[in-house]
């Protein structure tokens, strides 16, 4: 697979015939809305959990120093996060964004006010071009230290996750470890 899995993606989902599609996010999309939306829960997944496995060659990195941003990994849990109800061709730039690996998939979506609702989320899958996988979490809290991408730091994307599911009550012991490891990494260097 390339990297720029934007155009798989426009194949992946016929949407053109929705006047509206649920979209999940949870990471960047939680905290970073840039694009417009008709409405915005708070909602969950099932079957799914958040790691910071995935390399980010374009936002939180660079082609050949990639940052560490998050995907999704199969575990017998729920991953809490932001939907939105967008227009189809919201997806022209949601595509482009999370072109760095990530593919469609279709999934139930559980908002935290007990309704339910058909989406789609972007997951970048085990072994796709821009896989890190699996590391010790000082190992990725160094990585994400010294990682900057045309979106800005990578430190400011993990604590910017990190913040925003406090604000949703989530809680995420990965991202969190990683955080902690973060600011014990910063401490021990005298700052950002
Ligand atoms: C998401 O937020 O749903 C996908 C990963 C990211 O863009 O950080």
């Amino acid at each position: 697979m390339s990297f720029d899995t934007s155009q798989i993606n426009k194949l992946r989902q016929d949407l053109r015939d929705q006047e509206s599609v649920w979209v999940f996010g949870y990471g960047s999309l939680i905290y970073k809305a840039d694009f417009p939306y008709f409405e915005r829960k708070p909602a969950q997944i099932r079957g799914w959990s958040r790691r910071f496995w995935q390399g980010s060659h374009d936002h939180r990195g660079t082609p050949e120093h990639p940052g560490r941003v998050v995907t999704l990994v199969a575990r017998d849990e729920t991953c809490v996060g932001m939907a939105y109800r967008v227009a189809p061709d919201t997806f022209d730039h949601l595509d482009v964004r999370e072109k760095n690996g990530y593919l469609r998939f279709e999934t139930p979506l559980y908002f935290l006010d007990g309704t339910t609702a058909q989406a789609l989320v972007y997951i970048a899958t085990e072994g796709n071009a821009a896989w890190l996988g699996e590391a010790p979490i000082e190992e990725i809290a160094a990585h994400i230290a010294r990682s900057h991408g045309t979106s800005g730091a990578n430190r400011d994307y993990l604590l910017a996750l990190e913040a925003s599911l406090k604000e949703l009550g989530a809680h995420d012991p990965h991202v969190f470890a990683i955080a902690d490891a973060l600011r014990a990494l910063e401490a021990k260097s005298g700052g950002a």
